[in-house]
């Protein structure tokens, strides 16, 4: 059988993006496949994080996995810190990943930025830390959002590095999974930015913790330009913010893009803006208001963090020793 791992950071304000890019598909996935998800807290320490909104932001995100669905009875969700295997295995990969290949991660160029001196070794190897996340389960697939693409395809090389230059077969290859219509939902402020858990402005993203009057309200200042919603023939090409508005239409109602131009195509944004509001409301109300009933009761979201944790530890360990092994640690236990 497949295995499936994912992982989402810790960071505060999980929003739209990361439920249509990312949660929802684990929803789905887990009918068919072994799952583990992950609340990535190493992660999340590559830049700063406040102790104390750490702690909360770990537990939200595990309330968002259990309120969109995933049930954490039959799948594995746990947070990154607690299974030592991660931090082991991503030194080993420290050592097989290149500079070579890490100098081309575009997402570490977008957040070190200019600060690039004085960004933290953590985020540089931030890549490395994610393959040992994947092959410490020895996973097969991956869902995540269009962004993970680049940083998937280093965990590939990591593999096969590592069992090309030890002479083995151990490490499968990694599939990524970019599924669905949501896989890059941009800004709401601005068509050509993804929407992000940092951008400042928090009118760009709908929050999972978002109640209804918020959601109309972000997606009434939605930015749209000013001709009217295109027909399935005239497409949204050249329209970044009308693209975006019905990609998440269309995500959220399970629908393409074509189809819902079909319907919606020739009529104005004001009309279109409330037929959004009223789904996003429909689709979002009761995993936020799910998430809210979890974070009141975090002792609820710490036992099935901890069982997670157990049950992650019972693969990731023999997988690790096998790993060392290979490598050629001397082992005196
Ligand atoms: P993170 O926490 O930034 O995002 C979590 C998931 O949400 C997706 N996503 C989006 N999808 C569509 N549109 C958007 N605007 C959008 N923004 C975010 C992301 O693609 C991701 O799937 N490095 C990862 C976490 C990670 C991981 C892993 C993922 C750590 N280890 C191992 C997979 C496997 C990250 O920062 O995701």
């Amino acid at each position: 059988m497949d295995r499936i791992f994912s992982g989402v950071q810790p960071t505060g304000n999980l929003h739209l993006g990361n439920y249509l890019g990312a949660i929802r598909n684990f929803v789905r996935l887990q009918a068919e496949s072994e799952c583990v998800f992950c609340v990535v807290d190493l992660h999340a320490i590559t830049v700063w994080q406040e102790p104390a909104e750490l702690r909360n932001s770990t537990r939200e995100v595990a309330a968002a996995f259990i309120a969109a669905g995933i049930d954490p009875q039959a799948q594995i969700i746990f947070n990154q810190s607690q299974v030592p295997a991660h931090a082991e295995l991503a030194w080993i990969f420290n050592c097989v990943a290149r500079l070579g290949w890490l100098n081309r991660m575009t997402q570490f160029k977008e957040k070190a930025g200019k600060q690039r001196e004085n960004a933290s070794a953590g985020l540089y190897v931030y890549p490395n830390l994610m393959a040992a996340d994947i092959l410490a389960y020895k996973a097969t697939h991956v869902p995540v959002g269009e962004d993970q693409k680049q940083h998937l395809e280093l965990a590939r090389d990591i593999a096969q590095k590592f069992n090309h230059d030890y002479g083995v077969e151990f490490f499968p290859i990694i599939e990524p999974l970019i599924q669905g219509e949501g896989t890059r939902v941009m800004s709401l402020r601005d068509g050509s930015a993804k929407m992000s858990k940092s951008d400042p402005s928090d009118a760009s993203r709908i929050n999972l913790t978002d109640g209804p009057d918020d959601i109309a309200k972000k997606i009434r200042r939605a930015r749209t330009d000013p001709e009217a919603l295109p027909s399935e023939v005239e497409g949204l090409e050249g329209r970044p913010e009308a693209a975006n508005l019905v990609t998440i239409y269309a995500a959220l109602d399970d629908a393409t893009t074509e189809a819902v131009l079909r319907e919606v195509g020739g009529t104005q944004f004001s009309d279109f803006k409330g037929r959004l509001t009223e789904l996003a409301v429909a689709r979002l109300g009761p995993i936020g208001e799910e998430m809210q009933r979890l974070m009141a009761a975090p002792g609820e979201v710490d036992a099935i963090l901890k069982h997670g944790a157990e049950r992650a530890s019972e693969i990731a360990e023999p997988i690790l020793h096998e790993a060392k092994e290979i490598v050629g640690f001397l082992n005196v236990r």
